[in-house]
């Protein structure tokens, strides 16, 4: 289950070429298990036709203030009453425009105006109209009023010019939709997290590493941060992109993760450390690729600096979170593992269930005993991990 499953989202689109981005959003969000009614403007449909909206969303598309389908004719306030969301994608310069002003000649910012419901908007337009004082000044005010503003981006745009203004992908916007429905339960919480493997030279062109694929801790990071909390998330080598919003710090080594963690502690509430961390490297790595001989080779390892027990061995040591990935006997490994680190809370998994996969199931263990997370999506394991860091964390 996701978050926005049975959520009643009006999705708006204004006049942009981003409006493409609409139909794949559109999609994306009823798999996500939400109700979506679309509404264009006139110039939305110059750019993509309600056909491909209304085939995707299963429902009437509406574009006319004075649309007689709806039964009281009064489309400006009937479509959006029992929504839980307002989303404006793409939402143009002259939507944004419009907006702040409470201006109200057309259906879908007549809609808007006499919303009860939040208002999102994904801004997208060419860079010189993003960077215009007045468009500055819209945001600026609509930001005030409390509408969520989600992006822009910075990147190619249709013009062929390069800047901020491309609106986020559909994927991004679906992040940034359920980011929204999140409870901020780590509001002014400052939260540093260690994901994926560490690489161990041997030479310049081998090492030592694990199988770790980043996805757990990156869940962890991405569900810290749209539970409000300022994420720094130390990452070893992986393919995954970073969420959004949060600093990313690229590490390879055991010993360089260490470091980036140490210059960051002292700043933060919670610490949880996911990093599959290489517990022993190379005691020499060659500095030139090592030749094949026929002879037998001995390859000297020193442990590595264990990263989460001396974060908690600390004096005013963050609240310290632990994963633990064991093959077998998870349960009394793990409550050893918790009660040898000294941290309070340790989340546990079977190695063969959790690497390189989507979905993964954990075993939490804290003073209170033990609590299990059946088999789901990362994200969901992340979040309720986080939620229950939120109900541990000491109150001020
Ligand atoms: O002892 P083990 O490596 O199984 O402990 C796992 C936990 O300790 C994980 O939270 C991992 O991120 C952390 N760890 C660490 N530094 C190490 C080894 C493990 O922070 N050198």
């Amino acid at each position: 289950m996701t978050t926005i499953k049975g959520k009643r989202i009006l999705l708006g689109l204004s006049g942009g070429i981003a409006a493409y981005k609409a139909a794949e959003l559109t999609r994306l969000l009823k798999q996500a298990g939400a109700e979506v009614r679309v509404v264009m403007t006139a110039a939305a449909c110059r750019f993509i036709t309600p056909v491909t909206l209304q085939a995707l969303s299963g429902k009437q598309v509406h574009s006319d203030l004075w649309d007689a389908s709806v039964p009281s004719n009064m489309a400006h306030i009937e479509l959006s009453r029992g929504c839980d969301a307002i989303v404006i994608a793409p939402a143009s310069a002259d939507f944004l425009a419009k907006l702040a002003q409470g201006l109200c000649d057309d259906l879908l910012s007549a809609l808007c105006l006499a919303r009860e419901c939040p208002l999102l908007v994904a801004p997208a337009m060419n860079l010189q109209m993003w960077a215009n004082p007045a468009t500055q000044r819209n945001v600026k005010q609509l930001h005030a009023d409390g509408v969520a503003i989600l992006g822009p981006a910075s990147g190619d745009q249709a013009c062929g010019e390069v800047g901020m203004g491309r609106m986020l992908e559909a994927q991004e916007l679906l992040e940034e939709i359920e980011a929204f429905f999140q409870p901020k339960l780590l509001a002014g919480k400052r939260v540093l997290i260690t994901a994926g493997p560490t690489f161990e030279p041997i030479d310049t062109v081998r090492g030592i590493t694990n199988t770790s694929s980043g996805k757990m801790g990156y869940a962890v990071a991405r569900a810290a941060r749209d539970a409000g909390a300022t994420v720094t998330l130390v990452s070893g080598p992986t393919a995954l992109a970073a969420p959004r919003g949060l600093e990313r710090v690229d590490v390879s080594s055991a010993q360089e993760m260490y470091d980036a963690v140490m210059v960051r502690v002292a700043k933060a509430d919670v610490f949880i450390g996911v990093a599959a961390v290489a517990d022993y490297r190379p005691k020499k790595a060659m500095r030139h690729k090592l030749k094949k001989g026929t002879d037998e080779m001995t390859l000297e390892l020193q442990p590595n600096p264990d990263i989460l027990g001396t974060v908690a061995a600390r004096r005013k040591a963050p609240f310290c979170v632990g994963f633990a990935a064991e093959t077998e006997n998870l349960e009394a490994f793990a409550e050893a593992k918790r009660r040898r680190k000294k941290v309070p809370l340790l989340a546990a998994n079977l190695a063969q269930h959790a690497f390189g996969a989507d979905d993964n199931q954990l075993i939490l263990f804290d003073d209170q005993g033990r609590h299990e997370l059946p088999r789901a999506p990362k994200i969901e394991l992340a979040r309720a991990l986080v939620g229950h860091i939120a109900r541990l964390l000491p109150k001020k």
